[in-house]
């Protein structure tokens, strides 16, 4: 259905390429630099900021990307659960198939520790808590009560995203911080498998489901992201209270107002926009359901207003 010229066999193959350790990267005692942004300015607030002074604009920078990386180490938890379950399905099937979805789960779970680890160092340089989303397990349940479609699109989506945000945004930028630009590089290596094995997989769901379930699949996929989006607003907030706390700058209601909308203008445009429009995502799922092609496109136009 989706035409795809890759296996399983060659996914294990390259991710054996591009492997690398967690301490390799990201040692314990790793210092985060913060005299640079850690996000490219298009994955950032979104929208006019030149009413904050250089070091504020810093710290918003500075907030959305260590929110970033917990979102990402969020995800990965129902990610990580879904890919579980698939290669249980697969037991006593097709041993490549296994392979690389066990693969597959055990740099999910690689990721998530890098990402902790490096929220932990973020603190101790920054000198204060940052408030992020936490209730990981919970939204995991809610997710994975969706339709199989529904959730493998949701992860398609999110694997695909990632390798747009590495290759257009962060590769070969000299603005942002080296070594938040090499975690975003070292993730971005796995995720491009991790994108093919989804197709795969997404592949063998869709050719053992009918037009309904499919139909069913992209509905589950567009609530989810509607409420991924509520959880985006959340950190937005809860990143302009840290804001407030640690620039003790005393906003307006308006003006925190117009903060929070910049800030969340950018988790939208990161999060929902990039994997909705992300080519091989469109490509895809216009190959499974080309009449949900113009719904996905109106979510992705909302979203970047
Ligand atoms: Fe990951
Ligand atoms: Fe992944």
């Amino acid at each position: 259905m989706l035409d795809l010229n890759f296996s399983y066999a060659q996914c294990v193959a390259n991710s054996e390429r591009v492997s690398w350790r967690l301490d390799d990267v990201m040692p314990l005692d790793a210092e985060v630099d913060l005299s640079r942004p850690l996000l490219p300015a298009a994955l950032a607030a979104q929208g006019d900021l030149i009413w904050l002074t250089e070091r504020e604009q810093l710290v918003l920078n500075h907030l959305a990307g260590n929110a970033y990386l917990n979102l990402f180490q969020f995800v990965e938890e129902f990610i990580l659960c879904t890919v579980v379950e698939h290669a249980q399905g697969e037991l006593f099937g097709d041993h490549e198939n296994i392979r690389a979805l066990v693969r597959f789960a055990d740099e999910e779970i690689k990721h998530q520790q890098l990402f902790k680890r490096f929220r932990v160092a973020f603190d101790r340089a920054f000198g204060r808590p940052h408030k992020v989303l936490e209730n990981a397990a919970e939204v995991a349940e809610i997710v994975l009560s969706k339709s199989p479609i529904g959730v493998m699109l949701v992860i398609l989506h999110i694997e695909l995203m990632t390798q747009d945000h590495y290759t257009q945004s962060v590769k070969g930028n000299d603005d942002i911080d080296p070594f938040f630009a090499l975690l975003l590089e070292k993730h971005w290596l796995e995720e491009s498998q991790h994108a093919r094995i989804d197709a795969l997989e997404l592949d063998k769901l869709a050719s053992q489901a009918s037009p309904e379930q499919i139909a069913q699949g992209f509905r589950d996929y567009l609530d989810l992201l509607a409420a991924f989006d509520g959880l985006l607003a959340a950190q937005a907030k809860m990143d302009l209270e840290t804001f407030a706390e640690a620039t003790g700058r005393a906003l307006s209601d308006d003006e925190n107002e117009t903060l929070c909308a910049a800030q969340l203008a950018g988790y939208r445009r990161t999060f929902l926009v990039a994997g909705l429009r992300s080519p091989q995502f469109v490509r895809w799922t216009r190959a499974m359901r080309p009449a949900h092609t113009d719904e996905l496109e109106s979510s992705a136009a909302r979203w970047s207003a």
